[in-house]
């Protein structure tokens, strides 16, 4: 095998390790001996709440802002039941998603692109070619709100792909709306507070696939980073792979799979909206070499060029102003000119879209 050299990556996209499905992993995909997963990973002890009657039944609701609240505030990270989505409909979505990434690779990449700017995007890695460090991940980005004006450009194979994939993204972005909802009534905005602009803002889906990895001690799917979202809720199928990182001690805990369940996990976007009173949570991906993980990451923000600002409310002598507002646009433009190693984040270097 070629050498790697500083610029070029010995596995360009299409031709990765994790599309060939090597029975070795190459040397450009091994992280350094500190970031290696460690397969000890304590399960983490994150919420999860109940969402039936969130929407219609006020005693429930005040019960489920509170939950939100102090999930919020102290892990940045929950999982939701009774969440309004039918398992027929998460069920469509990874079936879907799972064949998409089982079709031959030329035909994903006609989507294959580097531009993070690309509406619908196929990657192997953040950038493919320019990363010093590969990733054992295969994904599809594609943007979903509002459906009509995206859903012509995302793949037709497999033939359900649009459709099932589409009732998922309809369901998933309302969903969103009415978490936010509750997390901004927690916040003492009220719950209509950013309704509008999330209704007009970005939804981002990453449709992940982690193939079977034969050596998943010595690399990572995704390596640790926070969502440039509001919030990004994610489905996923039966392997286990997500990680959060526990802010107090620093070390990883494991985000078990809990069937028809979904994951919630609060972005950058929220963290200068709460001015830093909830934060964006860290998390990674391992691996594992019996099963093909899946996910779809649906990330929630605002409008393109819309700036997130932090509310005069939430600022006061003991919260002074600790953020500058930026846009979704600001993000990309900050990713195309900079390379992000891994691990690396602010408030301006997160998800990897
Ligand atoms: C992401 C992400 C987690 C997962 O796409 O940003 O963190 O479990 N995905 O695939
Ligand atoms: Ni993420």
């Amino acid at each position: 095998m070629e050498k790697n050299n500083e610029s070029s990556s010995s596995c360009p996209m299409g031709e990765t390790a994790q599309e060939k499905g090597f029975l070795h992993v190459p040397e450009c995909y091994e992280v350094q001996p500190v970031d290696r997963p460690r397969f000890d990973s304590k399960i983490a002890d994150i919420p999860i709440i109940d969402l039936e009657g969130m929407c219609d039944n006020p005693t429930r609701r005040r019960k489920v802002v509170e939950d939100i609240g102090f999930a919020c505030r102290n892990s940045g990270f929950f999982q939701v039941i009774n969440h309004g989505i039918s398992q027929p409909i998460l069920d469509g979505a990874i079936s879907t998603a799972t064949r998409f990434f089982d079709l031959p690779t030329a035909e994903k990449a006609k989507f294959m692109s580097n531009e993070v700017q690309k509406p619908v995007r196929y990657g192997t890695s953040i950038k493919d070619g320019l990363d010093k460090v590969q990733f054992w991940r295969v994904f599809l980005k594609q943007y979903a709100n509002p459906l009509n004006d995206w859903i012509l450009s995302w793949p037709n194979n497999p033939c359900d792909y649009r459709e099932k994939m589409g009732d998922y993204a309809v369901a998933v972005q309302k969903l969103a709306i009415e978490i936010m909802g509750a997390i901004t009534e927690s916040l003492g905005l009220g719950p209509i507070y950013l309704t509008t602009k999330l209704d007009d803002g970005m939804q981002v889906m990453v449709v992940n696939c982690y193939p079977k990895c034969p050596k998943p001690e010595l690399t990572l799917g995704i390596p640790p980073h926070s969502d440039y979202s509001c919030i990004t809720i994610l489905l996923q199928n039966s392997a286990n792979g997500l990680e959060i990182c526990d802010s107090g001690d620093g070390s990883w805990k494991l985000i078990p799979v809990v069937r028809s369940s979904l994951q919630v996990n609060i972005g950058d976007y929220l963290e200068v909206l709460s001015n830093g009173r909830y934060k964006s949570v860290v998390h990674r991906v391992t691996l594992n070499s019996e099963k093909t993980r899946i996910s779809i990451a649906s990330l929630h923000s605002l409008g393109m060029d819309v700036k997130m600002e932090t509310p005069k409310e939430l600022v006061d002598e003991e919260h002074p102003k600790g953020y500058k507002e930026s846009s979704f646009n600001d993000f990309l433009v900050f990713i195309s000119k900079n390379n992000l190693d891994a691990g690396k984040r602010s408030i301006m270097t997160a998800a990897l879209l």
